[in-house]
């Protein structure tokens, strides 16, 4: 899908990658973005909307599905990650509740949108969702989580024109990986190969020099021939969520 004269909206876009694909969205003549943020947001550029939307907070969603009155691409983003070594129940629902039912909850109330526009969904996961990173236990438990939902919708939506692609992110120099020693991608790439992949219509997104490597292992593998063949029992219409 090419962004130009499209309508965006960015979860978490006060900062990291979600300011990036803002800024992105922007240059590639985006008609509207909506900036999803817990805090005040300023943007000079007049076609940034910014929206209140913790994805934890029902009201707040359902309130800002009102405000939105048109949809092409909604851009799942908002995320928390905290070190563990899986010793704390509460450490795996604080990430369970923004980055797996923060998004089904932001996505369900733009899904109307969505159809009618023929639309498309971007995940932001990581390459976490695919192994686990044990110093980031529960956070990989909810990007898997995550991605596994996203298969599930993708397959469901796939007769109502929606897409849905996941990004498998690497490393990227963000206020989330600050302090980690290793090569790392800016925010500002990550940003371009992730509305690159989606201008090229990629279901499964690999947007920088730490992701890219495992793509094509990934979609010559047994775990995206199998995603294939469960998707394949979904019946062609009437399993579809409303
Ligand atoms: N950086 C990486 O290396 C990397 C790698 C793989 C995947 N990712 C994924 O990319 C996405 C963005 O990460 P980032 O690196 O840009 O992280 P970041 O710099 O830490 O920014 C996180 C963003 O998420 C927002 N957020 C957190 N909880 C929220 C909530 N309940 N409701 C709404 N917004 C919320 C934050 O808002 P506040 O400013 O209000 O806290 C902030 O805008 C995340 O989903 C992350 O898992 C990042």
């Amino acid at each position: 899908m090419n962004i130009e004269n499209k309508t965006v909206l960015i979860t978490g876009a006060n900062r990291g990658i979600g300011r990036a694909l803002v800024d992105e969205a922007l240059k590639r003549g985006a008609k509207r973005v909506y900036a999803g943020t817990r805090s005040a947001l300023q943007n000079a550029d007049k076609r940034v909307t910014p929206l209140t939307l913790d994805v934890t907070n029902a009201s707040q969603i359902q309130r800002a599905a009102v405000e939105v009155d048109n949809l092409d691409v909604l851009i799942n983003n908002a995320g928390v990650a905290i070190y563990d070594d899986l010793s704390n129940a509460d450490v795996i629902e604080q990430h369970l509740a923004v980055n797996l039912l923060g998004w089904f909850k932001v996505t369900r109330a733009f899904l109307p949108l969505l159809k009618r526009s023929k639309g498309a969904i971007v995940n932001d996961l990581s390459l976490a969702a695919l192994a686990a990173v044990p110093v980031l236990s529960a956070y990989s438990i909810s990007k898997a989580a995550a991605f596994n939902m996203t298969q599930s919708l993708r397959a469901f939506l796939a007769g109502e024109g929606v897409t849905v692609h996941n990004v498998f992110l690497g490393p990227i120099d963000t206020d989330m990986t600050r302090g980690l020693e290793m090569p790392k991608t800016s925010p500002e790439s990550a940003a371009q190969g992730i509305f690159d992949g989606l201008e090229k219509g990629e279901e499964d997104i690999f947007p920088d020099a730490g992701s890219q490597p495992v793509a094509e292992g990934w979609r010559t593998g047994i775990a995206k021939a199998l995603e294939r063949q469960f998707a394949a029992f979904v019946p062609k219409s009437g399993a579809n969520p409303e």
